[in-house]
C-alpha cells in the first residue's frame, strides 16, 4: 500500500521532546512526498476533526521547544467504541493513511484499538517522562525530566545542608520507579522509595540516624509518586510520629514535565520520529519505534 498522507498527533502526558519528533515526522513526510497532517489535542481533537495541514515551516524553530505545538489531551472517551469508530471514519473521510501516535502506554492502547477493529495503520513514538514502555529501552522526556528534577534536588540539597535538616523530594512517573531512580543515584540520595517498595519508615529513619552518627546533618530521600501524588506527606508524618525525625517535603510535580528538552531527547525524538515514517515507507505498519 502507497501511503499518501499520514497523521499524527501527541496523547497523554506532554514530554520535552515531543516538537522534536512532530518536526521529524513532518520533514521525513515532505522529503518523501507524503502530506502530514497535524491532529490537535490528541484524540480529542481526532473525533472533533481538528487537523491541520502541517509543512516545512509548521515545523520550523520547534526542535527546541518544551511541550507540543500539536497539544496533548487526556481522552477517556476514546475507551467508547463508538468513539472509536467515529475517529476512524475522521481518518477515512480525509484520506489519512495511516497515524502516527506520540504517547505512553494509554495511547497505545488507544492506536491499537484503532487498528484492531477499523484496521488504520497506526505507528507509535514514545513519548511520556516515565519511560516505562514495553519494547523499547528510551521514551522522549526522560532525560529532561531527570535533569529537571537532578537540578531542583541539588539546589534542596543546599539549603538542607544549611539547616541540618531531612528533605522527601517526591517526584513524578506514576507507577513508574525509573525517574525516582535516576533521580536518587544522580543526586545521591540517602534514600529512594519505589512504588513498588512498601514504605519501610523504619529502614528509612535507621539509614538517617546512621548517617547522623557519623556526622551527617542532612539528607534527601527521594519518594516516587506512585498512583497518587502526595505519599511523602505519608511519609513525613510517620517519621515524625513514630521515629521523631522532622522532615520537609518537596513535590517537584509538573516542572518535570516542562522546559526545553535535552540533546539527547531531541536527537531520539529526531530519530523516531525518522523512523516512524520509513517503517510506514515499507509497509511495516502498527509497530512501535524503540
Ligand atoms: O505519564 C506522565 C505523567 O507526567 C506521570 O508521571 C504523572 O503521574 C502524570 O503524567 C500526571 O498526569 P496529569 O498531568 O494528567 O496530572
Amino acid at each position: 500500500m502507497e501511503i499518501k498522507k499520514i497523521a499524527i498527533l501527541c496523547s497523554g502526558g506532554d514530554a520535552p521532546g515531543m516538537n522534536s519528533a512532530i518536526r521529524a515526522v513532518v520533514r521525513s513526510s515532505l522529503y518523501h512526498n507524503i502530506t502530514p497532517i497535524g491532529i490537535y489535542r490528541g484524540y480529542q481533537g481526532l473525533i472533533e476533526s481538528d487537523f491541520i495541514e502541517l509543512n516545512a515551516s509548521s515545523v520550523g524553530n520547534t526542535i527546541q521547544r518544551g511541550g507540543t505545538i500539536l497539544q496533548s489531551s487526556r481522552c477517556p472517551d476514546f475507551f467508547k467504541e463508538e468513539i472509536r469508530e467515529k475517529a476512524a471514519r475522521n481518518l477515512k473521510k480525509y484520506k489519512i493513511d495511516a497515524l502516527v501516535v506520540i504517547g505512553g502506554d494509554g495511547s497505545f492502547n488507544g492506536a491499537h484499538l484503532l487498528n484492531t477493529e477499523h484496521q488504520i495503520p497506526v505507528i507509535g513514538i514514545p513519548g511520556t517522562i516515565d519511560n516505562d514502555i514495553a519494547g523499547t529501552e528510551y521514551t522522549i522526556g526522560f532525560d529532561t525530566a531527570v535533569q529537571t528534577a537532578v537540578e531542583a534536588v541539588d539546589k534542596i540539597r543546599d539549603t538542607a545542608s544549611s539547616h541540618d535538616r531531612t528533605f522527601i523530594v517526591e517526584v513524578m512517573g506514576r507507577k513508574s520507579p525509573t525517574i525516582a531512580l535516576a533521580v536518587g543515584v544522580s543526586t545521591g540520595a540517602e534514600w529512594v522509595v519505589t512504588p513498588q517498595d512498601e514504605h519501610d519508615t523504619k529502614s528509612i529513619a535507621q539509614s538517617i540516624r546512621k548517617g547522623m552518627d557519623r556526622g551527617k546533618k542532612s539528607s534527601i530521600i527521594i519518594v516516587a509518586e506512585g498512583q497518587t501524588p502526595g505519599l511523602s506527606y505519608n511519609i513525613q508524618e510517620e517519621l515524625s510520629k513514630k521515629h521523631q525525625i522532622d522532615s520537609k517535603v518537596c513535590v517537584l510535580g509538573h516542572i518535570q514535565r516542562g522546559g526545553s528538552p535535552s540533546a539527547m531527547d531531541r536527537f531520539r525524538a529526531s530519530q523516531m520520529g525518522a523512523l516512524a515514517i520509513d517503517l510506514l515507507r515499507q509497509n511495516k505498519m502498527n509497530q512501535v519505534c524503540g
